[in-house]
């Protein structure tokens, strides 16, 4: 990140903000002023990532356009345990492949045991979210990225130190000069070489899809057909209303966020305000982002506490409603299902999985 302009303007402004001599400016002004961010690109050709069936193109942002270096350097990144302050954590070991990029807990357990507040979500398909996390605090893959690794109760590593370490690795030196052009190894590459990868993390071609976009009438069991009809209807489910479906792709998530009183303990009490903590708006108390359904039926267990074990008890929760609390979405209300129409729901639940995407595994395996 530092080169010579940059180290110069903040000279400069140091100097100008601290009017004191050159020769003090050292002692004077010691702190270390924020580094400014010197802009990062790939240098590579561009490469397309297909879509899967049922699922649009892959948004791409015009600054991070995926190459075959930047998606193996990220690919790498994901896997790479010393990512974390003492080596013991990577991304994987919160999103692992194995599991359909989750961790098969209620709440995700970080470096030295720790435990967080939230559920791991699958990345998988996460490249389609216009803001990233529960409660929507990223902006992109990019701004997500970093964060993990900073945490320290995830991976508990300072971003200087992180790229110091990654400095020092000859492999890897030479592997972000080739992705990105050479020059010193900076959090930005760090964080735009992992957003890459993980554009190339999308499964799709589930029996739904498959039934829905590839004409297919007999992928789906009559079961799944039935729960998509129910899923569908606003006087049965109304569950499309938060988890859409297009024409031509669905996606499961209107990318939004909503209240169904999950996590609100014995008192009646919020014990996550989620979006409320972004927005300080009161109508967001207790507001999630809708995930996407896709893969659901291997993410277990569900909602941002993962206080909800089997998809069963999710759909028990919808037909009674959710948990009452002044911020329940007017969309939550109680559903008239009969037992065998709950079953189907599950069914066409379990109908969601897809494909995993290739190469996603760690890197030489
Ligand atoms: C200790 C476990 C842990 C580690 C390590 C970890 N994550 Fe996560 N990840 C989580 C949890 C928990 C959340 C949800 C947090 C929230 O919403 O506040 C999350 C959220 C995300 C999301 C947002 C998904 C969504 O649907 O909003 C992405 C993308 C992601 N992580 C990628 C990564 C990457 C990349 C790394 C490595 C740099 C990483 N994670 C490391 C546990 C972990
Ligand atoms: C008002 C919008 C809305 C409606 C309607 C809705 N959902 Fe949801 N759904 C959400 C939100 C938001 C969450 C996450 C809530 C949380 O974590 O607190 C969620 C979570 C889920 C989950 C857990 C997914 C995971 O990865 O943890 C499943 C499964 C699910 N919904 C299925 C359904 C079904 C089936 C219906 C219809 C019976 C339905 N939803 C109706 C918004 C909605």
């Amino acid at each position: 990140m530092i080169n010579g302009v940059f180290s110069m303007n903040r000279r400069i402004s140091k100097t100008l903000f601290c009017v004191v001599p050159i020769s003090l400016l050292i002692v004077s002004c010691g702190e270390k002023a924020k580094e400014p961010e010197a802009p990062v690109k790939p240098i590579g050709q561009a490469v397309a990532i297909e879509s899967p069936l049922g699922l649009p193109p892959v948004p791409i942002p015009a600054d991070n356009p995926p190459t075959a270096d930047t998606i193996a350097l990220g690919r790498r990144l994901y896997y790479d345990l010393q990512l974390s302050g003492n080596n013991t954590m990577a991304c994987a070991n919160c999103h692992s492949p194995t599991m359909y990029f989750t961790d098969g807990r209620p709440v995700s357990t970080g470096i030295a045991g720790k435990t967080g507040t939230r559920n791991a979500p699958t990345v998988l398909n996460a490249a389609y979210q216009p803001v990233q996390f529960w409660d929507g605090r990223a902006t992109s893959l990019e701004d997500q990225a970093g964060g993990p690794i900073q945490n320290p109760v995830e991976m508990n590593q300072k971003h200087d130190v992180m790229v110091a370490k990654l400095g020092k690795m000859t492999e890897y030196q030479d592997a972000f000069d080739k992705a990105f052009g050479k020059g010193p190894i900076n959090v930005l590459k760090v964080e735009k070489a992992i957003a890459s990868f993980e554009r190339t993390l999308l499964s799709g071609n589930s029996p739904f899809d498959k039934y829905q976009y590839g004409g297919d009438k007999n992928a789906m069991s009559a079961a799944a057909i039935r729960g998509l009809a129910i899923f569908k209807d606003k006087t049965k489910g109304n569950c499309v209303t938060c988890h859409t479906i297009e024409d031509k792709f669905a996606l499961f998530s209107d990318g939004k966020f909503h209240n169904l009183g999950t996590g609100i303990d014995a008192n009646g009490e919020l014990k996550d305000q989620g979006r409320y903590d972004e927005t300080h708006l009161d109508a967001d108390r207790g507001a999630f982002r809708t995930p996407t359904l896709r893969d659901v039926a291997k993410t277990a267990p569900y909602m941002h506490d993962g206080s909800v074990k089997t998809l069963k008890d999710v759909v028990d929760f919808y037909v009674g409603g959710g948990t009452s609390n002044p911020h329940l979405d007017k969309e939550i209300k109680e559903l008239k299902l009969k037992g065998p129409e709950r079953e189907d729901l599950v069914a066409f639940l379990e109908a969601l999985t897809g494909d995993m995407p290739p190469n996603s595994g760690p890197p030489g395996k």
